[in-house]
């Protein structure tokens, strides 16, 4: 009998046990929220969030998802090159351009295509592409799909970025610099203006992720592009419609020859269903919600710091330097990490570990909302004050 051609996977996931790296589904029984509710145990605030501003669950946003099933069906039914492209899709798309002051914009079914298709589209064989080391996983599989000479440079180091340029720029055709705006697993930001000024210096393109900076940062909530004054320099804006925007599907805003030319080869927007119209028409709706009304970012700052200060007020306890909605606490070993994540979940709080290889080091990642009720948060920094004053690291 020849050996099981499957029985490495069983190995495989008892190392990732022996490691602390296995991960595991937590099922939730309710609607998004500031809290999770169970029919069988006590809710817990929900600090694990991307819903930034809490729109999931805003009554306009669910109508709009309604409005546009009863219109269209629940699917696009096809690729947009063919059936799949829907009136909503185009509303969509220009209203993100507009939101981001670009000439276009093209919306795919994830954030995640979003980035494998624009990267393998811009740069190939030919081209050097440098991405910082902190980068989301999308922007670093884009790298790999697209065949490009790959460099990371240090985390937010402009001069080890410039290092990069110098040695490497000369031999490439063309150059693509990818940065997340805001770090999704640190909170903090780019070093963006000095990586557009070094991009220009050496005819670079530069994609900056703004997933994390939609709907959060800048006066309109356009993201750090517009929150550090940098509209006006030539770049690529993606993003996703999944978190401030509480839908499902990314995007990328960028000038009409930018977006024509994806539209042409960027095979995850060419090879796949369009996005669904109800997931389209949710993201319209949290988008006129977000240019409309500030005060949910308002909000969502205020508890942003009363917990950072909270948090600060033990020497103990270790914020990681954050610009964002995203709060990391440095923690101690794996272990000790999932275990202070289990502690907490014990006490009525969902914080997820981040855990290596996700990470280098472990941490609790707390992401706030701007719905967390003020009162929840403070018994959250009450009991983080405890457990660190009580707890070595
Ligand atoms: C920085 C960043 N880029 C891209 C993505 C992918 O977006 P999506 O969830 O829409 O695929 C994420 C989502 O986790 C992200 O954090």
């Amino acid at each position: 009998m020849p050996d099981d051609p499957y029985a490495w996977i069983e190995k495989d996931l008892h190392t990732l046990h022996r490691a602390g790296w296995y991960r595991s589904v937590r099922t939730s029984h309710t609607q998004a929220g500031p809290w999770l509710e169970s029919s069988t145990a006590p809710r817990k605030l929900n600090l694990g969030s991307n819903d930034y501003l809490g729109l999931t669950v805003d009554e306009r946003v669910r109508e709009a998802a309604i409005q546009a099933i009863q219109r269209y069906g629940t699917g696009a039914t096809g690729s947009r090159l063919l059936s799949g492209h829907l009136e909503i899709h185009q509303e969509l798309e220009q209203a993100l351009a507009q939101f981001k002051g670009t000439e276009d914009a093209l919306v795919f079914p994830s954030g995640y295509m979003a980035n494998l298709g624009t990267i393998s589209a811009l740069v190939g064989s030919r081209d050097l592409l440098l991405g910082d080391v902190y980068n989301h996983s999308s922007l670093k599989s884009g790298a790999k799909l697209s065949g490009a000479r790959y460099y990371e440079y240090a985390h937010g180091s402009v001069e080890h970025l410039e290092a990069l340029l110098n040695q490497e720029r000369a031999q490439a055709r063309r150059c693509l610099i990818c940065t997340d705006s805001v770090f999704s697993m640190d909170g903090d930001m780019a070093p963006l203006a000095a990586i557009l000024d070094l991009a220009q210096r050496f005819e670079a393109m530069v994609l900056v992720d703004e997933a994390h900076g939609t709907g959060v940062l800048g006066v309109r909530g356009a993201g750090a592009i517009e929150a550090l004054g940098l509209q006006k320099h030539p770049c690529i804006q993606m993003g996703t419609l999944s978190k401030a925007l509480a839908s499902q599907g990314g995007y990328v805003c960028g000038s009409k020859s930018l977006v024509d030319f994806l539209r042409n080869r960027a095979p995850t927007w060419i090879y796949t269903t369009a996005l669904a119209p109800g997931d389209a028409a949710a993201a319209l709706a949290a988008l006129r919600i977000v240019q409309t009304e500030p005060h949910h970012r308002e909000q969502l700052w205020q508890r942003v710091q009363q917990v950072k200060q909270g948090l600060t007020t033990l020497a103990a306890l270790e914020l990681f330097a954050s610009d964002s909605c995203i709060l990391c606490l440095k923690t101690g070993t794996i272990s000790q990490t999932m275990n202070l994540s289990k502690k907490l979940w014990e006490r009525g709080f969902w914080v997820p570990a981040i855990r290596p290889p996700t990470v280098p080091t472990s941490r609790l990642r707390i992401s706030m909302m701007s719905n967390h009720p003020k009162a929840a948060l403070e018994n959250f920094v009450a009991y983080l004050l405890q457990v660190f004053s009580l707890e070595p690291r």
